[in-house]
């Protein structure tokens, strides 16, 4: 069988465990899939920088804009993150044929339409499994699992450096900043950790959460978001002593009633008070939560590390299988054009 070729932006802390898990496990890939990849490409910006021993530095250039044109390669996988050039990357991809998959979930929540348009209109494919929470297959579920289901609600962790900040200042008395540190050098935090802190990187998830699960656009500027930066120590020893553990929510809610077709849609983004023995409250270390809701299928808990290189590769993984596949039979997953969301503000809400 004729290997799939893969040219991959980024060697970070997602690309470099990619590049292990298909140099490692290509046997495993083989028998439990039937595809071979092989990787003709890598894009950094430090052609000097150390890479670990399984990254062929044969194959490094700083040219990502040679690696989307390139005619050997079929899928394109993203693992560079920020807005530009990254956008105009893998618009360059999709309409040079390319089959795309990408963990951006900051770009996503602003032109993840525009994208999808792009990739309707010549017939190929944009994965994003590992966009939002990590190695937690939740976007797959959404779209595929949960298609035909009336989604009403998703609330979870969604972020986990600042879960991983939560947990260290509540259990090991640890001061924000330490505990900040720890997360970027676990590689949890995004290239600038202000997008964590600031609560940033979960209203992206939101929406693009939201966005699935609801069938309407939901754009970044959509959520309302506030962060974790003004929780103090003192701040979670009062929750505790009150019998709550502060955690950093996600809400995506569909708020009138079943029937009511004008589907008015709330998201947000805020520290909250959990109750000391909900599920949520428990959740540690980097790990994310979710709780979706529907109608018919009650409701499902997702649990897992949303968080560091190795699940989040798990995910992009999972993709670029599922985009092989798509490649070699000429079939596109289902990736709609979405009319935008009717949305109320939080203090609509209010
Ligand atoms: P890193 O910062 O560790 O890696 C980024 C990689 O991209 C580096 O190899 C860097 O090169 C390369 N790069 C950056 N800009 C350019 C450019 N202009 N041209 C060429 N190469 C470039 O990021 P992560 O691996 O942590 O994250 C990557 C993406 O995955 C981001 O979108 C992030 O939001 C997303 N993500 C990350 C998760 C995580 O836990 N880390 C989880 C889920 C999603 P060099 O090595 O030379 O610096
Ligand atoms: N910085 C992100 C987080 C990475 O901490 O959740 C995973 O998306």
């Amino acid at each position: 069988q004729i290997p799939v070729r893969i040219g991959l932006l980024g060697c970070g802390n997602v690309g470099a465990e990619l590049l292990k898990l298909l140099t490692r496990d290509s046997e495993l890939i083989h028998s439990q899939t039937g595809e071979r990849f092989v990787v003709t490409a890598v894009a950094v910006r430090d052609l000097n920088r150390p890479r670990p021993d399984y990254v062929d530095r044969e194959l490094l250039t700083d040219r990502p804009e040679d690696v989307v044109a390139s005619s050997d390669v079929d899928i394109v996988v993203e693992v560079m993150g920020g807005i530009s050039p990254t956008r105009e990357l893998i618009e360059k991809a999709l309409l040079s044929g390319k089959t795309v998959v990408t963990a951006n979930k900051a770009l996503l929540a602003v032109v993840g339409a525009e994208l999808t348009q792009i990739a309707n209109s010549v017939g190929r494919d944009i994965f994003f499994e590992a966009a939002v929470a990590g190695g937690i297959p939740l976007i797959r579920s959404l779209r595929v699992s949960l298609a035909g289901e009336r989604v009403r609600r998703i609330a979870g962790i969604v972020n986990g450096t600042t879960n991983f900040i939560l947990s260290a200042m509540s259990d090991s008395d640890l001061s924000y900043e330490d505990a900040l540190a720890l997360a970027m050098e676990a590689g949890y935090a995004e290239a600038d950790p202000s997008a964590d802190v600031e609560g940033d990187d979960a209203r992206a998830k939101a929406a693009i959460l939201a966005t699935v699960a609801f069938g309407r656009l939901v754009r970044f500027e959509d959520v309302y978001r506030e962060g974790i930066t003004k929780i103090t120590s003192m701040d979670i020893d009062f929750a505790k002593r009150h019998g709550f553990e502060i955690k950093l929510l996600a809400i995506c809610e569909v708020l009138d009633q079943p029937g009511d077709s004008s589907q008015k849609i709330a998201v947000r983004v805020h520290p909250s008070l959990v109750p000391k023995d909900h599920p949520l409250a428990l959740v540690r270390d980097s790990f994310n939560a979710v709780f979706v809701t529907g109608e018919a299928v009650g409701e499902l808990m997702f649990y897992g590390r949303g968080a560091g290189g190795l699940p989040t590769a798990s995910a992009v993984l999972g993709d670029v299988i599922d985009a092989a596949h798509n490649l070699r039979y000429g079939v596109t997953e289902r990736q709609l054009d979405r009319e935008p969301a009717h949305l109320v503000s939080i203090h609509e809400m209010e």
